[in-house]
């Protein structure tokens, strides 16, 4: 924004400001509004508590932030909802990064809070119940609009959106939310494109069994050389686990298996796409696609670290064993919503179970090369 109290001549004297300059800088920004919104209970009350404006501005803060995650991730989602142009691919990248850029300040930002001490927190929960973040309409939001699904929740809080109760407008965002699609399904879908995949021309996924194949042949061999018989067989016993492992996303079967049990979330199309795209990242066509993967991880892992510096601050505050102000077990629940159910993109953090080395990885024949590049 272009400072709104700066004149035309370059000078910055608000005092001489006059109507052909605008827009004040507090008008534009309504700060009449937002720095006029910190209403603290405890004043209110006749008892004023000194960290109470820190705690409100901490949670107004965040959720000024959520506004501007959701309104990336509302962008992002439009644009994957079309066949992707590679200018796109590049503002997909912006807007992802801005958004990881956003949750790293989120996660550091518990600290300041931090700073209360549980005594003087005391001085003032009582006023709020029965507020909760539990609430934050907001945070939900991007919870859906990512796609973690309901099945994946917590099961006490799996009717999550019932704490908005008789709130119209709310439960109609929330079931919005739920019903459009998510950012992980539109990525599951882009992935299913991925050129190279066809069995028809490059056949990527044929091409890669065989290379498992044969690298766990030669492993097998290396294994029944070793002359030590406590590690051939723990060799042989761990290239079983391997061989079952690969099994895992060979057979179509085992890998529908794992998705009805919420382990895995990708289509197996959606899954070797991303395999694909891990392999050849040195291709130009796909090393913005291998960026945008690591982003959605980075996403995935800072929205678990705030859960994580969130859930260590509420048990310093509060301890481990009293309810929350929303209702729930407390420290018991918010611990729980660390488990890998809540991570939107976990299949792309799997993935490095499926790596082979780089001599093993099939190579692009140039007349497949020039393809890519004319498709
Ligand atoms: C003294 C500081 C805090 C305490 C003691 C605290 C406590 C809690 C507790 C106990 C819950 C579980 C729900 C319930 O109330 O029963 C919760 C949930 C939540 N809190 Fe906080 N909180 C604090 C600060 C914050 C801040 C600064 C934010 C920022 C927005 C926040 C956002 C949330 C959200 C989004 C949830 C829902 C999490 C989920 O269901 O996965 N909290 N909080």
């Amino acid at each position: 924004m272009a400072c709104p109290v700066r004149r035309n001549d370059g000078t910055q004297d608000a005092d001489q400001l006059g109507d052909e300059t605008g827009m004040l800088y507090g008008e534009y920004l309504m700060l009449d509004k937002v720095l006029g919104a910190q209403r603290l209970l405890s004043e209110q009350n006749n008892k004023p508590v000194h960290d109470e404006h820190l705690f409100i501005v901490t949670h107004q803060a965040y959720e000024l932030w959520f506004k501007q995650i959701i309104f990336e991730l509302d962008s992002v989602r439009n644009i994957f909802s079309e066949v992707l142009e590679e200018s796109q691919t590049l503002e997909i990248l912006k807007r992802l990064n801005r958004i990881v850029l956003i949750l790293k300040v989120l996660v550091d930002q518990v600290m300041i809070l931090e700073t209360m001490t549980p005594l003087d927190f005391m001085d003032f929960r009582n006023y709020l119940k029965p507020a909760s973040g539990f609430q934050s309409l907001q945070f939900r939001l991007l919870e859906n609009k990512l796609g973690l699904k309901t099945e994946n929740r917590v099961k006490s809080n799996m009717n999550y959106a019932k704490v908005f109760g008789s709130d119209e407008e709310a439960l109609n965002r929330i079931e919005l939310s739920e019903s459009q699609p998510s950012l992980a399904l539109l990525v599951e879908r882009w992935l299913e494109r991925t050129p190279g995949l066809e069995v028809e021309g490059f056949n990527f996924w044929g091409k890669y069994e065989k290379a498992v194949n044969m690298l766990l042949e030669e492993q097998k061999q290396i294994a029944l050389n070793e002359p030590n018989e406590s590690v051939k067989r723990y060799r042989l016993n761990d290239l079983e686990n391997r061989r079952e492992v690969y099994e895992s996303i060979f057979q179509p079967e085992i890998h529908q298996a794992l998705l009805n049990r919420g382990e895995r979330r990708f289509s197996h199309k959606a899954l070797q796409g991303a395999i694909l795209v891990t392999f050849y990242r040195d291709e130009p066509r796909f090393s913005q696609p291998h960026q945008i993967l690591n982003l959605l991880m980075d996403i995935d892992s800072l929205i678990t670290k705030w859960r994580y510096n969130h859930v260590l601050m509420v048990q310093r505050m509060i301890g481990s064993s009293q309810l929350g102000t929303g209702g729930s077990s407390g420290y018991q629940y918010l611990r729980a919503t660390l488990s890998d159910r809540y991570k939107v993109f976990v299949d792309l953090f799997n993935l490095s179970t499926f790596l082979i080395p780089r001599s093993h990885i099939p190579k692009l024949t140039s007349d497949v090369r020039s393809k890519l590049w004319h498709r």
